[in-house]
């Protein structure tokens, strides 16, 4: 199958990004220069308005439409879309003045001063009913303007807001939600440390020795924003509700759980910022954008999605702001298009003069022409774009369901027991991208879930560190299991229900009977402390098994209930108890992966899955460390990207399947050379596969 076209009538991929001519009204020989650059550089979008409330409503109730009038004309003529936003990522000067309730008040209680962006209260019905109508007004101006592809809501929503409009809709949330204060009581286990709450107004202060509460905070602020989303929504709706409507976002950041505002979107967008640098392991990075890819296009049932934002070259915020090197620009953009972008897109289009951004990359220089290596690269891949239109509405299929929960990130955040970081990366993420990484270089797709989406249809389902049940999902998972799923669990799960009180009667709790273990204990390991994993002759049918391999982190001290032993702990006091187990349960199996292992464990462990399982490859090849391969299809024809993230040169077998480059036409052998950093796009009619 293939989906429509993202904006309506238009099957191209989106090429373009950020563009302010707000900045530069005063000087016209720019942005004349502006259209004829964008056609250099084959772009077909620009995303506009994003900050321009001030030029746009210079004082209140006077509003200047002309200037962008112009814009959006011009992009009509020269056959482009406008990614149009809606301006409340930065409110004016004189706005922030006349109404001090519209900025945001610290946790301390301090209201602060107008400064920055992305600093507005959600909930004050004073900047909501500003917001509404800068937004009417742009619906009913350009509603049926040619130029008009598709909104954009405000910019990169997050952050909190802890003034008195934002507590008593807390409050109120809460009650919501709990009905009485016994229940609330109940809930987040207040009789710990006398926090026993007799009044809702005593709920002030987001007291982080109660994890519920934090818990219900970080809900409130996710379902508050998508509340002021939506009603930044309902005049683009109402008057344009032929216009699809997207919000950036930003990966896996903590502060939004954008499941809660994916069901108001009509199609999903993020900003994307690898550091691609040529580093050592740049694999690794490779793997968890690949990640995120696969996160964002799971937001909406695997539809194709926009990468709104990424940086031709450097950003300006890195701790060290490398140039992006040579050819890196490319694989970054088709890696996106590989896992379902439907565009490419940058901030930003040309760099301003002043102000933060304005050494932050962008497809033109402060020196204004085309003869860059930035504009060149630019082009380049507005040329494969071009070639590639027919990836539009491609879907990329999955058997492989990898469960990411916002709130077990959060609760693993606050629990007072766990260790929160790896020291590279919060220990939650680093787990769910080292059994993604397994997947991902094996080129077997995956597509990331939530534990409340529907996992039915997959053939696999790999849950890391499942720390917070939500209601239901225990049943789920045994259900999928018992009607012939396999579920891949880890340690640190099953420990907590949705509110972060502890299960009773041993861990994993409602899943101690599908795992058939008991978890007794945690042990947690100094940063240089590992154990190892030692595979029996079980597990070891594999050769290249047979051998141990480091553990680290945290190591669950299981007993096997029922489920067969297929590894043990090699060390310490619980040196040959369980390590990893399986339990056959209904017609599938549930493993129980007890600790953290090496990567080189997770790649084989999981490539020994897939075999039996029969899942399917991109390509029937083994590939070289660091190359993917990953597929789209519309079923009758294939879209292979092969991305190579290394510094050498990677020869990939293609097998005697006929395929032609996508990018040249040119027939391909049994064999492709990628280039250091290389990327192909392999074309040829679907295997019958699903
Ligand atoms: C974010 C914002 C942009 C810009 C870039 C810089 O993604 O949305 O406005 O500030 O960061 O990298
Ligand atoms: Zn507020």
């Amino acid at each position: 199958m293939r989906y429509t076209p993202i904006v309506p009538g238009y099957p191209h991929l989106l090429h373009g990004g950020d563009y302010n001519p707000d900045q530069w009204l005063d000087r016209p020989e720019i942005i004349d220069a502006d259209f004829r650059l964008a056609r250099e550089a084959g772009v077909n979008t620009f995303s506009v308005g994003i900050f321009a409330w001030a030029a746009l409503e210079p004082d209140e109730g006077r509003f200047e439409f002309g200037w962008l009038d112009q814009i959006m004309d011009r992009m009509a003529a020269a056959g482009m879309k406008a990614v149009l936003a809606t301006p409340s990522g930065a409110k004016p000067n004189w706005m922030a003045a006349k109404y001090p309730e519209i900025r945001r008040v610290s946790p301390m209680g301090n209201r602060e001063h107008q400064a920055g962006r992305h600093n507005h209260c959600f909930t004050s019905p004073v900047y909501r009913e500003l917001v509404t109508r800068i937004n009417t007004k742009l619906a009913e101006r350009y509603q049926n303007h040619p130029a008009l592809g598709i909104w954009h809501l405000s910019n990169e929503y997050g952050g909190e807001c802890h003034c008195t409009l934002c507590k008593t809709a807390f409050r109120a949330w809460l009650k919501q939600k709990y009905g009485s204060l016994e229940a609330l009581n109940r809930a987040w286990w207040t009789a710990f440390w006398a926090h026993t709450y007799t009044a809702w107004e005593q709920i002030e202060w987001i007291d982080g020795s109660v994890h519920g509460l934090v818990l219900d905070w970080k809900r409130f602020v996710s379902d508050q924003t998508a509340d002021f989303m939506c009603c930044e929504l309902a005049p683009l709706k109402r008057l344009t509700p032929h216009v699809p409507v997207t919000t950036n976002l930003m990966g896996t950041y903590p502060g939004v759980d954008y499941r809660r505002l994916a069901p108001h979107l009509d199609v999903i967008s993020w900003d994307n910022y690898p550091p691609y640098h040529a580093r050592a392991d740049m694999a690794e990075s490779g793997a968890h954008t690949a990640f995120v890819h696969d996160l964002n296009r799971g937001l909406k049932d695997g539809r194709p999605f926009l990468m709104m934002e990424s940086s031709p070259s450097a950003t300006n915020w890195m701790p060290v702001n490398k140039l992006l090197r040579p050819g890196l620009h490319r694989l970054k953009s088709l890696q996106a298009v590989a896992h379902g972008a439907d565009s490419v897109q940058y901030f930003q289009w040309r760099k301003s003069r002043g102000s933060t951004e304005k050494f932050h990359g962008a497809v033109v220089d402060h020196v204004g022409h085309s003869d860059t290596r930035v504009f060149r690269e630019v082009a380049q891949v507005g040329d494969d774009l071009q070639r590639l239109a027919g990836v539009v509405g491609c879907t990329t299929p999955a058997e492989v369901a990898m469960l990411y929960d916002w709130d077990i990130r959060w609760s693993l955040d606050e629990a007072a027991g766990p260790i929160k970081s790896t020291g590279v990366r919060p220990l939650y993420e680093a787990c769910v991208l080292a059994h993604y990484r397994a997947f991902w270089r094996q080129g077997v797709s995956v597509d990331v879930r939530g534990s409340e989406d529907d996992f039915s249809s997959y053939k696999l389902i790999v849950a890391p560190m499942l720390y917070l049940l939500k209601p239901g999902v225990a049943e789920r998972l045994t259900a999928f299991v018992r009607a012939g799923g396999t579920l891949v669990g880890t340690l640190l799960t099953g420990i907590a229900d949705q509110n972060d009180l502890v299960f009773e009667g041993g861990w994993p709790g409602p899943l101690r009977p599908l795992f058939g273990i008991w978890a007794e204990e945690i042990d947690y390991l100094y940063t240089d402390e590992h154990n190892r994993l030692v595979p029996t002759p079980q597990l070891g049918l594999q050769q290249e098994l047979v051998q141990d391999y480091e553990v680290r982190h945290a190591c669950d001290l299981i007993h096997a209930e029922g489920a067969a032993v297929m590894a043990t702990y090699g060390d310490d006091f619980y040196a040959g108890r369980p390590c990893l187990t399986r339990h056959a349960f209904g017609a599938g199996s549930a493993w129980y992966l007890a600790s953290f292992p090496e990567q080189r464990f997770l790649d084989r462990f999981h490539a020994q899955l897939a075999r039996d399982l029969g899942l399917r490859h991109a390509l029937e090849a083994a590939l070289p460390e660091g190359v993917t391969v990953q597929r789209r299809t519309d079923g009758k024809t294939d879209y292979l990207f092969l991305l190579n993230f290394t510094a050498l040169p990677q020869p990939v077998a293609l097998g005697d399947v006929p395929r032609a480059d996508a990018l040249t036409g040119a027939p391909m052998g049994a064999e492709c050379l990628l280039a250091p950093y290389g990327v192909r796009v392999l074309v040829g009619a679907a295997s019958p596969r699903p």
